[in-house]
């Protein structure tokens, strides 16, 4: 079984129950959490983790947006342009994620990637602002796989993009909006997958 696979039953029913509702509202196609999960591990180990940091990605990267239970599904699946309001709550959802796991998760690195996934590496990211490596690596990890994933997904507002749109797309943010070393590996990891699948 796929560490995700075993790390799926791990998770408090009601955090699975989350998850499902946030993939159902967000208009995702297949589950989002999970793939993004998969893209942070082989980052992950890509970059030289370790064991105890592995496993606080898959949790981390699987629960990343659970503080969207606390939004308006009307706003999560909205095709039309967010308001600054609108937007301004959907920005919350990182510290009301940290807040609904702190109580039953003492992991480290899985609080910090709850919080932090929106980071971005030239400070201006939120809900903290950090820059660089302020913002921890499983973090940073975790906001280079969520928006690669992202780019790959068909949603209600917007049709997906090719691999090497979303490859140009990273690369294009590195070192704005992402961690340089995290789209370096993440470009070598997916390539080289990518060149093995077609040979
Ligand atoms: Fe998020």
């Amino acid at each position: 079984m796929s560490p995700v696979g075993h790390a799926l039953p791990r998770l408090a029913p009601r955090f699975r129950h989350f998850l499902a509702e946030l993939d159902r509202r967000e208009g995702y196609v297949a589950g989002h959490s999970v793939s993004v999960c998969e893209t942070a591990l082989r980052l992950g180990e890509a970059l030289g983790l370790d064991a105890d940091e592995l496993d606080g990605v898959t949790l981390g990267a699987l629960l990343h947006d659970i503080g969207k239970v606390f939004v308006d599904g009307q706003l999560l699946g909205k095709p039309a342009p967010l308001t600054p309001a609108e937007a301004a709550t959907i920005r919350l959802h990182p510290q009301l994620g940290e807040a609904l796991l702190a109580p039953t998760v003492s992991h480290e690195t899985v609080l910090g990637i709850v919080r932090w996934h929106h980071e971005r590496w030239d400070g201006g990211g939120y809900p903290d602002g950090l820059a660089g490596a302020a913002t921890p690596l499983p973090a940073r990890i975790v906001a280079a796989a969520d928006a690669f994933v992202a780019m790959g997904e068909t949603r209600t507002y917007r049709r997906s993009r090719g691999l090497d749109d979303a490859l140009a797309e990273l690369q294009r943010e590195s070192a704005r909006q992402f961690d340089p070393g995290c789209v370096e590996a993440l470009v070598d990891v997916l390539g080289a997958a990518t060149r093995r699948e077609v040979a």
